[in-house]
């Protein structure tokens, strides 16, 4: 569903959630995915899952590490799970997760919200190393205003202290942010903090979380502009 009124006229800027959201955290297995085989995308999807799990796990425990040692700890755990699959692969994998794909449509997104005056930025649990080497690898740093790390409250999404860094780092209220998410659990997070949430469902999920709904579904940022 999209809609050419998404964004409210009395909205300041546009939030995006980075991994799955700007850049394709599935990309990385699949630049590799002749080596790693026929078991290739159940892969991915336990690399990714065990990743936010430790995120949420630590966050409740009022522990922190780095997302880049968690997404480590994560692909660990999947070579475990999936043993046919070639462990040399490790360092490969890592380094293309550094260098994810952007989604095709993240740029002129993000050049069209810009020209309409409003400011762009990133909030992510990931780390500030890894989220400028993502940045940087799909040249988006020009059209972004700011790129916040939860490293600097040192607690994951969907902690309001995670969400909190936005309204620290710029002059508006949190009902004049458009906070954009592909993690419905993300969308939840940033409902419950007073953003104006838009879920980007690429897949077509079911919807969850209903006590926490979106403003607006999505099936790509294209639906933003
Ligand atoms: C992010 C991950 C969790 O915060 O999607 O970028």
């Amino acid at each position: 569903m999209t809609s050419p009124n998404l964004i409210p006229t009395h909205a300041k800027a546009v939030i995006f959630d980075a991994y799955g959201t700007l850049f394709d955290v599935h990309s990385a297995v699949g630049r590799h995915m002749a080596q790693v085989g026929a078991d290739a995308a159940r892969f991915s999807e336990v690399w990714r899952t065990k990743q936010l799990e430790y995120s949420w796990v630590l966050s409740l425990a009022g522990r922190y590490e780095p997302f880049w040692t968690l997404t480590e700890q994560a692909l660990d755990y999947a070579f475990a799970r999936f043993p046919d699959i070639d462990r040399s692969l490790r360092p490969l994998l890592l380094e293309a997760y550094r260098t994810l794909n952007a989604y095709p449509e993240v740029l002129r997104t993000l050049q069209a919200l810009r020209m309409r005056g409003l400011r762009t930025g990133i909030l992510s649990n990931g780390d500030p190393s890894m989220l400028g080497a993502a940045v940087d690898s799909a040249n988006l740093a020009g059209d972004l205003d700011l790129v916040l790390s939860v490293d600097a409250v040192q607690i994951f999404k969907t902690s309001p202290r995670s969400y909190d860094l936005v309204l620290k780092a710029l002059p508006v209220s949190a009902s004049e942010v458009v906070f954009v998410s592909s993690n419905r659990w993300d969308i939840a997070g940033a409902a419950a903090f007073g953003f104006t949430p838009v879920w980007v469902n690429r897949l077509g999920l079911p919807d969850e979380y209903a006590e926490l709904a979106p403003s607006a579904v999505i099936a790509s940022l294209d639906g933003l502009i």
